[in-house]
């Protein structure tokens, strides 16, 4: 059982890359072999609308841009499940998580109203998103909503509903005292580092776990 997590952060060490080496534990710990993807270390672009993947001759199914993407993308095809985590940058996942799901879904996605995706296989997913904003602000901006439309795709190409796991509140600079960060209390930021970023990390974990099961 192979669990492949995909960093759409573009920092390798901080909130995203923890809770994603925290899922991949829990994965580890059933047994799951696993791997860490630093999209950010890959020099590649989102979908150039070739069609190369629509067409009926050549390779129906598959990504033809030749960047650092489509080796992770050929990972992608043998992976029991995916863990994608990404921060919000402005209400949304980050550039280059979405460029690497455009690529992923479109090579799945099938202009057929008979078959709904090219994917060969049902597997596991979940979606890790880390922000600034607090839970409830995130409510007020009906950001739940907005990642859920996303999610809904992916599950339709891998046939099984995405687990989510929102980190709210999360501490962005190593010293706050050297950067204008007036909004934010650094004292509050603290206290939500020592004492709910733990219980993410947790989560995160059993999030890996759940996902190390193979579905028949
Ligand atoms: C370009 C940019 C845009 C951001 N936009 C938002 C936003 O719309 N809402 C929010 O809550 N946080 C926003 N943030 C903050 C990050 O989502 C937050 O610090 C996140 O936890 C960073 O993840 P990382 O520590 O893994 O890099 C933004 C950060 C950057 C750099």
């Amino acid at each position: 059982m192979k669990v492949i997590a995909i960093n759409g952060s573009p920092r390798k060490t901080w909130n995203t890359a923890t809770l994603l080496q925290k899922a991949l534990e829990g994965a580890a710990s059933r047994g799951a072999e696993t791997e860490l993807v630093q999209l950010y270390d890959l020099k590649y672009k989102g979908c150039s609308s070739c069609f190369a993947c629509k067409r009926k001759d050549g390779q129906h199914g598959k990504c033809a841009m030749k960047d650092d993407l489509a080796d992770v993308l050929e990972k992608l095809e043998t992976v029991d499940a995916i863990i994608f985590g990404s921060p919000i940058y402005y209400m949304s996942i980050t550039a280059g998580m979405a460029a690497l799901l455009e690529r992923f879904l479109f090579s799945h996605s099938i202009y057929s109203s008979e078959i709904p995706t090219l994917y060969s296989r049902e597997i596991q997913a979940g979606f890790i998103y880390t922000m600034n904003m607090t839970e409830k602000q995130a409510e007020q901006f009906g950001l739940k909503q907005n990642l859920n439309l996303r999610e809904k795709m992916i599950k339709e190409k891998i046939g099984r509903p995405v687990k989510s796991l929102y980190s709210y509140d999360t501490y962005q600079f190593s010293d706050y005292e050297k950067y204008e960060s007036s909004m934010f209390s650094e004292e509050a930021k603290s206290k939500q580092k020592a004492e709910q970023f733990p219980i993410d990390c947790q989560k995160a974990f059993d999030m890996g776990a759940r996902l190390a099961v193979i579905y028949i």
